[in-house]
């Protein structure tokens, strides 16, 4: 099948770019090179890409000739700078996607698989031993100035139990980025319904691996860490390092990709379906620069009480459904995968002014 790949010259695009051609299908890859993801002075171009926006209609249209399928991954990422960044994350990744939609609706290619995100969930779910499943708002600065990191039950104050965040779980954007990520899925659903296209979304958790970016204000935290030691500096961990996460190595992304586009034809004429895409393997922070510190043979991670608002302490993803619909298998465990990032190139991009 011949697939457009959006983004397909970020971090997780160009393995699934890799992934496809390995499964034979033709890939089309198609990205602004932003700079920044990719730094000033990145955009000259490169082999057998496109160079242009997902805003560009006529770009856009472009490509699309002889497409049977197209891969989303195009967006600005992180948390960004400050607010003054929001029209353009609302730019690339909302107007972006509406862009593409409707040219896709204008050429006939009704088959789309987007990437999502788990910061759609924001805090995760908990237990409550009284209450049950409880939802927490957004911590108070107090709560985390004085060191109480963990969500309390909102109405009894009991200590919560984290739990696995299932797809029907109500979603809660706490930063500019998820909502534009959660928007990203409401109109790609809009589409679907509107001319009878097929679209999934993979919700990922956190993504990490070779060719992962530096750490800029656009990067994951599994890249400061690296970043950090490979500076011969301690990673840095936030709060007391016992937020938990699920990290998803690249490759399983790429695959998960694969999964998606190959079944997404064959499902329902308007459906709209997301996946959590993660591991299914829990870690906290400290862990994973425990990990990369030792492997890497660098300092031992800082753990500095320092927080940043908007952070969720814990949210993990229950990614059964991915497995059991599709088929899909992470087969990169923890211990094995952050052996290999812990050594392996990053993405040479520096950050923008
Ligand atoms: N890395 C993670 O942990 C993670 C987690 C959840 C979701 N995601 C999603 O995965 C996708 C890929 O992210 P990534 O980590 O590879 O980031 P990345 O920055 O490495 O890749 C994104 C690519 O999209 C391109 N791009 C951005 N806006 C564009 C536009 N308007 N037109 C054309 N190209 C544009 C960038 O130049 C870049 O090459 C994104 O949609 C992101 O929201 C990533
Ligand atoms: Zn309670």
């Amino acid at each position: 099948m011949r697939v457009l790949l959006t983004g397909g010259a970020g971090f997780i695009g160009g393995h699934i770019a890799g992934a496809l051609a390995a499964r034979r299908h033709e890939v089309v890859v198609f990205d602004a090179l932003l700079e920044s993801a990719h730094g000033v002075g990145a955009a000259g171009g490169r082999d057998g890409l496109i160079l242009a926006d997902v805003r560009d209609r006529a770009a856009v249209a472009d490509a699309l000739r002889g497409v049977d399928a197209v891969c989303h991954q195009a967006a600005m990422v992180g948390l960004g700078k400050d607010f003054a960044d929001a029209p353009e994350y609302v730019g690339c990744n909302d107007l972006g996607t509406a862009v593409l939609l409707a040219e896709m609706a204008a050429a006939g290619v009704r088959n789309l698989v987007l990437a999502g995100s788990m910061v759609v969930y924001g805090e995760g779910r908990y237990d409550c031993p009284r209450h049950g499943c409880i939802r927490p708002g957004p911590r108070a600065v107090d709560d985390l100035a004085a060191g109480r990191f963990e969500p309390r039950c909102p109405d009894c104050g009991a200590e919560l139990t984290p739990g696995l965040v299932g797809e029907d779980a109500p979603t809660d954007p706490r930063n500019v980025y998820a909502a534009t990520k959660l928007a990203q899925e409401h109109l790609a659903a809009a589409w679907a319904r509107a001319t009878g296209g097929r679209a999934v979304a993979l919700r990922y958790h956190n993504v990490y691996g070779p060719g992962m970016p530096r750490d800029t204000p656009y990067a994951g935290v599994a890249s400061f860490f690296r970043s950090s030691l490979e500076r011969g500096e301690a990673p840095q961990v936030f709060e007391d390092g016992d937020q938990r996460r699920d990290f998803v190595h690249v490759r399983d992304v790429a695959a998960a990709n694969t999964v998606a586009l190959e079944a997404v034809g064959g499902s329902g004429a308007g459906s709209f379906a997301a996946y959590n895409t993660g591991s299914g393997e829990p870690h906290t922070i400290g862990e994973m620069a425990a990990a990369l510190a030792s492997a890497h043979g660098g300092p031992a991670p800082e753990i500095t009480g320092g927080y940043r608002l908007g952070d969720v302490r814990h949210v993990t993803a229950d990614s059964r459904r991915l497995r059991e619909e599709l088929g899909w298998r992470p087969e990169v465990g923890f211990a094995e995968g952050m052996e290999e990032f812990a050594g392996a190139a990053l993405r040479g991009a520096v950050a923008t002014g």
